[in-house]
């Protein structure tokens, strides 16, 4: 027995579960709730900065017994060298006051910068290239309760030394 072309059509086996119209309005309903929940999200993020200011520039470094005589540490973070030697402590930004790259200290504890070879001495002072002057020495001081403190944000005279 054959089937006529509309007695096919018209069977239960061809129908079409969903009409392209309905698929259509299903796709375009979901991608509306999609299209508002990522507003959503993105709505309450707005307030929230992306970068935290640093709330405060004062960072302790550590013990001063932690430091011996004779060493330098470096701190990645807070970009300076911590120096201690007979006169006391120092910390010198490791900023480059060029263009801002992150200088190198050498084994003699001499600096200099891979971005366009500027060299510093030992205390900081330019001995070659671009840079117009030297790195910042860094304030430190003794917390109450007796933490070394480098506050990044203020400079303080080369030369100068804390005595602990
Ligand atoms: S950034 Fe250091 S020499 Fe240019």
């Amino acid at each position: 027995m054959t089937q006529t072309k509309s007695q096919l059509e018209s069977s239960e086996r061809f129908k079409p579960k969903a009409s392209r119209r309905d698929f259509l309005g299903i796709a375009a309903a979901w991608s509306a709730i999609a299209a508002f929940v990522m507003a959503m999200l993105g709505a309450f993020r707005l307030p929230m900065p992306s970068v935290f200011p640093e709330s405060n520039s004062q960072s302790k470094l550590g013990k001063p017994n932690r430091f011996l005589e004779g060493s330098a540490t470096y701190f990645p973070k807070q970009n300076l060298w911590l120096s201690r030697s007979q006169e006391g402590f120092h910390a010198i930004s490791s900023v480059c006051t060029h263009l801002g790259c992150i200088v190198e200290r050498d084994g003699e504890g001499e600096f200099s910068c891979p971005c366009h070879g500027s060299k510093f001495d030992r205390a900081g002072n330019v001995a070659g290239g671009p840079a117009p002057k030297g790195l910042v020495w860094v304030d430190l001081s003794i917390s109450p309760e007796g933490w070394l403190v480098a506050d990044t944000l203020k400079e303080t005279k080369q030369g100068t030394y804390l005595k602990v």
